[in-house]
């Protein structure tokens, strides 16, 4: 075989064997969990549990509820348990028929400072490992 038409085979491969994970990395969502620190310090939002577990797709929360950027939600005025338990952010779907209603289980969703603390700690340590 000639070595330029072997080069071009071996480029050809190389692509095609690429080409679904840069498909995939589009779907790529946040491993660790968004907490949030305002108003209140903290409140949990894990990507996995309801990507995962709960079977949602992007599409479900995404641009329509919460923007692809972490902070944004906490920017607005209306970014409280009154717009949950009125459906807007995460009481979209927290209204008790979707899923446990915001006006139940707090402590599910608000995990306190001790909770963040212990998470920011968690972080650290990985950022350690690497
Ligand atoms: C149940 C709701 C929900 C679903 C489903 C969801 N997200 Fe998110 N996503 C959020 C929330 C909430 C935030 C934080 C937004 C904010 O802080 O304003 C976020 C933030 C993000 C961010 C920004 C992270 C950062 O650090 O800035 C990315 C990227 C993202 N989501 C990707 C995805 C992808 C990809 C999918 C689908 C595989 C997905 N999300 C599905 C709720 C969701
Ligand atoms: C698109 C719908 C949807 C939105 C929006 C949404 N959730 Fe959920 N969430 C679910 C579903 C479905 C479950 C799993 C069923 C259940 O626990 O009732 C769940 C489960 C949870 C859990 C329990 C996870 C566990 O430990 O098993 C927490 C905590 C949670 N959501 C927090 C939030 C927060 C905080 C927000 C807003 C930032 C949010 N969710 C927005 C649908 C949603
Ligand atoms: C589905 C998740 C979820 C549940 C359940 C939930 N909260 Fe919240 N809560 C949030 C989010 C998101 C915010 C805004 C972000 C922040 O303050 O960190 C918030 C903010 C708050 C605030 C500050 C803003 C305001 O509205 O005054 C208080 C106080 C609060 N929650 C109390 C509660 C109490 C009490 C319960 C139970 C009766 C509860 N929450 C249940 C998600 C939840």
């Amino acid at each position: 075989m000639k070595r330029w038409l072997f080069l071009v085979l071996l480029v050809a491969f190389a692509f095609a064997l690429y080409q679904p994970l840069w498909g995939q990395e589009e779907e790529e969502y946040p491993e660790e969990p968004i907490i949030f620190t305002k108003p209140v310090k903290a409140v949990v939002f894990d990507h996995k549990k309801h990507i995962e577990d709960a079977g949602l797709s992007c599409d479900d929360c995404h641009d329509e509820l919460f923007e692809m950027a972490a902070g944004t939600a906490e920017e607005n005025e209306d970014f409280n348990m009154k717009s949950l338990y009125e459906g807007k952010y995460c009481g979209a779907c927290h209204n008790g028929d979707m899923a446990f209603a915001s006006n139940r289980k707090c402590t599910t969703c608000h995990i306190g400072v001790l909770g963040w603390q212990r998470l920011q700690g968690e972080t650290k340590e990985k950022e350690h490992h690497h």
